[in-house]
């Protein structure tokens, strides 16, 4: 059998067809189709703005900008994301702390991050990252009030979660990074996610304000509006230090072929992820999922004692299980920060036991059947 990716992109000739067009037409950049990406994206999580971007790092970097953190303002995130979930506030200048994971839904546990709050004055800290980890939504309304009790801003990372959502207390469905409840969401394009762009990523939000920041930042900082002085049709004015992290005209193209599959491709995830469960409830723990939540399954995460020897034998057996994710706070940069060993209990003991399994839209019956066998043969 072909090797079996923990997670691999779904192209077909629609999404090629929809790229071809572009490269045959007269914008590859800079053209209508980023924006026709942007409006359905936004409508698709229930956001009002969406700001297209070249991946959802720069996404993160544009973010922290928005919000005006300042060199040495503090932010909290979970250890247990991609490195880009901290970064950001690091390209800013600013500090990371880390507060633990709760040990069964592996998401930013918000009685750590109350407690890191609580034990400093208020206003040390300046914002919250909360990642919907593997794809299991972050209760947004619990942290929007622990937020709106200390001053804080939140961006939701939900790159592993679109499509993934929550139902409030007031029974109101929301999806992954529709900001209603934080101020800014982030969302990835990478090969590996659900919408695939090559690199890409998107930020959303409900705030014109923070909108009209966002795009100015992703351009360069150039208006043409409100100019201080206008020489002509020519003229425009660069009014802040802003970047080039702009999507191309053909992988929006591409974005927006792969958003139109996004619904059937969480059904799939999710079909996989009953098939795994029902194959190892009380033998084997897996991410736990609280009521009201419906996971997006970018990954499927079970916790094992022997997992050096699990990936060994898995990788043997061409499963190229993947582990997600080495601490952040024990990563030679961080640990030169001043984090170390024992500062994230919940996190280390993780870290120790997890391991991905293949989850993808295309995987098929066969490959999964595969893939529980060789684990039910293992000597755990
Ligand atoms: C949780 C999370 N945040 C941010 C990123 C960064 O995304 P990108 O590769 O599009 O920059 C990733 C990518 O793996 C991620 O998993």
């Amino acid at each position: 059998m072909k090797k079996i990716p923990y997670g691999r992109q779904y192209i077909d000739h629609i999404d090629i067809e929809a790229v071809v067009s572009v490269l045959k037409s007269d914008y590859l950049t800079q053209g209508p189709i980023v924006k026709e990406f942007e409006n359905k994206f936004a409508e698709y999580i229930g956001a009002k703005y969406a700001v297209a971007v070249n991946n959802a790092t720069a996404g993160l970097h544009l973010s922290v900008l928005a919000l005006d953190i300042a060199k040495g303002d503090r932010v909290i995130t979970t250890p247990i994301t991609f490195v880009a979930s901290a970064n950001c506030i690091r390209y800013a200048g600013g500090h990371v702390w880390f507060a633990d994971i709760n040990p069964d839904t592996y998401l930013l546990d918000l009685n750590s991050v109350k407690e890191l709050i609580e034990s400093k004055p208020k206003g040390f800290f300046k914002g919250i990252i909360p990642v919907s980890f593997a794809g299991l939504p972050i209760n947004m309304e619990e942290f929007r009030k622990l937020a709106d009790d200390n001053d804080l801003w939140i961006i939701e990372d939900s790159c592993h979660a679109p499509g993934g959502y929550f139902i409030d207390s007031k029974g109101v469905k929301n999806f992954c990074g529709n900001a209603f409840y934080s101020d800014i969401g982030i969302f990835s394009f990478h090969p590996v996610k659900h919408i695939v762009t090559g690199e890409g990523g998107m930020i959303t939000t409900n705030s014109k304000e923070l909108y009209d920041k966002l795009m100015l930042l992703r351009e360069h900082g150039i208006t043409k509006e409100n100019m201080t002085e206008n020489h002509g049709g020519w003229y425009y004015e660069m009014v802040e230090l802003g970047f080039n992290y702009r999507l191309t005209d053909f992988q929006s193209a591409l974005g927006i072929t792969q958003l139109t599959k996004n619904q059937k491709g969480v059904e799939q995830r999710n079909k996989i992820a009953s098939t795994y469960k029902s194959a190892f409830q009380g033998k084997i723990k897996f991410q736990s999922l609280p009521n009201g939540m419906y996971n997006a399954h970018h990954l499927f995460i079970i916790e094992v004692e022997n997992r050096k020897e699990l990936y060994d034998y898995l990788h043997s057996n061409g499963i190229l299980a993947q582990i997600h994710y080495i601490p952040i706070h024990l990563m030679p940069y961080y640990k030169n920060l001043g984090n170390k060993i024992g500062d994230m209990p919940n996190a280390e003991k993780y870290y120790d036991k997890c391991i991905s399994l293949p989850i993808f839209p295309t995987l098929t019956t066969e490959e999964l059947d595969y893939i529980i066998f060789t684990i039910n043969n293992f000597k755990f």
